[in-house]
């Protein structure tokens, strides 16, 4: 028998008037998922109406008392509904995202009984807000500067884009206790969950009480030089070299000029490398096991050519896996990406500016979370010595600096 894990395709249906944020959840749970090795995609349909029938479209034709709008509106969310469907079925898919309004009982069942048909199963996740500061800053800050309203006035978008959330709001049903569901409110100030059970929507669930919307920075950097780095060799716990400690430097009086103000903190691993990087930052600094270094195993403290010499399987069996080749009686990244799950919740939950000084293969997980690498390239991207990379999350992904400080 196969395993439930394995086989059960779930359709995610969001729920929810404009503004309120579906797109921006959608694609971080999308996000989350895929990273955690389940393949997971959103499927929008506003971008199926934007490019089918146009980006520009009045607030009338989100009025449900428009025929030809309604029945344009039913065509694109059937064709979306349609590749979901073939995507679980086809291409692998085994969490599909539907991110649409689908603010009424009727749509809702209807989509339901689409996908429940097709062997999918279904939990509605829902965005509401009860704060009108989220959603005023949300209409200002992405949806006027969307597609539907380029080259247009900004007032005369704000304008058109609240008459389009009154449409909806003429319409909307709230959810009901018969169906599953996550209801998310002012971005994870609450969250309701309603016959939600296991593993992944539990992950979902999880993530959705850490999501914020607060902009802030996190800076990933490597370890100054340490003793194994110049001598090429791997794992260890040495201290840093003259180099090392030249770089820690320069890292403490450049991040001196870049952060500011309270809320700071600066996660390291338990490493000697690691926490002397970081001595002489001025900020709370907390040691953390999870950032250790990936196990090397065995092959602890030698150099590549000597795996290389005395273990030519091993090091043709990294060289052909990366991602899932495991040191012996060490660790894999694919053990790296689930030992760090609780950092990365940790990570999106503060508020504040985050400098995080970690290892090599460590950074390369968190920083391909944070900018949504497939998982088979974690395992590749580049993360050198003595630069500092910095991320600030915005509307849909993350803005990128790398600060050599050489
Ligand atoms: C859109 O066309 O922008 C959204 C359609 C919907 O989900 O109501």
């Amino acid at each position: 028998m196969r395993s439930r894990i394995a086989s059960t395709k779930l359709v995610i249906v969001m729920v929810g008037l404009p503004a309120r944020g579906k797109t921006h959840i959608a694609r971080r749970v999308a996000r989350y998922l895929n990273w955690k090795g389940v393949s997971a995609r959103v499927f929008n349909v506003g971008s199926y109406r934007r490019e089918h029938i146009g980006a520009h479209q009045p607030h009338t034709f989100f009025d449900p008392t428009n025929p030809e709008g309604m029945a344009a509106r039913e065509r694109m969310a059937v064709a979306a509904m349609e590749d979901v469907a073939r995507w679980l079925e086809h291409d692998g898919g085994h969490v599909a995202i539907y991110d649409a309004t689908n603010t009424t009982i009727a749509r809702r069942r209807r989509v339901e009984a689409f996908f429940t048909a097709r062997k999918a199963e279904v939990v509605f996740l829902e965005s509401t807000c009860s704060d009108p500061a989220i959603i005023e800053d949300n209409i200002r800050s992405h949806k006027i500067r969307s597609p539907d309203y380029k080259g247009q006035d900004p007032d005369a978008a704000v304008a058109d884009f609240r008459r389009r959330i009154a449409h909806y709001e003429a319409a909307y049903e709230p959810l009901d206790d018969s169906c599953r569901y996550i209801q998310t409110v002012d971005v994870g100030e609450r969250v309701v969950i309603n016959h939600i059970r296991g593993w992944l929507l539990g992950g979902v669930v999880n993530l959705l009480t850490c999501l914020h919307t607060q902009p802030r920075t996190v800076y990933l950097t490597r370890h100054g030089e340490s003793r194994f780095n110049s001598a090429g060799r791997i794992g260890g716990d040495t201290p840093l070299t003259a180099e090392g400690e030249a770089y820690a430097e320069r890292l403490t009086a450049y991040l001196r000029t870049k952060i500011d103000g309270p809320g700071v903190e600066v996660w390291t691993s338990t490493l000697e490398r690691t926490r002397a990087t970081a001595r002489r930052l001025p900020w709370k600094s907390f040691p953390l096991k999870a950032l250790d270094e990936i196990d090397a195993g065995a092959f602890d403290g030698m150099t590549y050519e000597e795996i290389a010499k005395k273990h030519p399987g091993d090091f043709a069996a990294r060289k052909l896996g990366k991602l899932t080749y495991r040191y012996p009686q060490g660790e894999s990244y694919i053990d790296v990406v689930n030992r760090l799950e609780p950092v990365i919740l940790e990570l999106e939950r503060h508020r504040g500016p985050l400098v995080i000084v970690g290892h090599q293969a460590i950074l390369r997980v968190l920083y391909g979370y944070l900018t949504d690498k497939p998982l088979q390239e974690i395992p590749h991207l580049s993360i050198p010595l003595h630069t500092v990379i910095e991320l600030t999350p915005i509307a849909y992904g993350a803005l990128e600096e790398r600060v050599p400080l050489t």
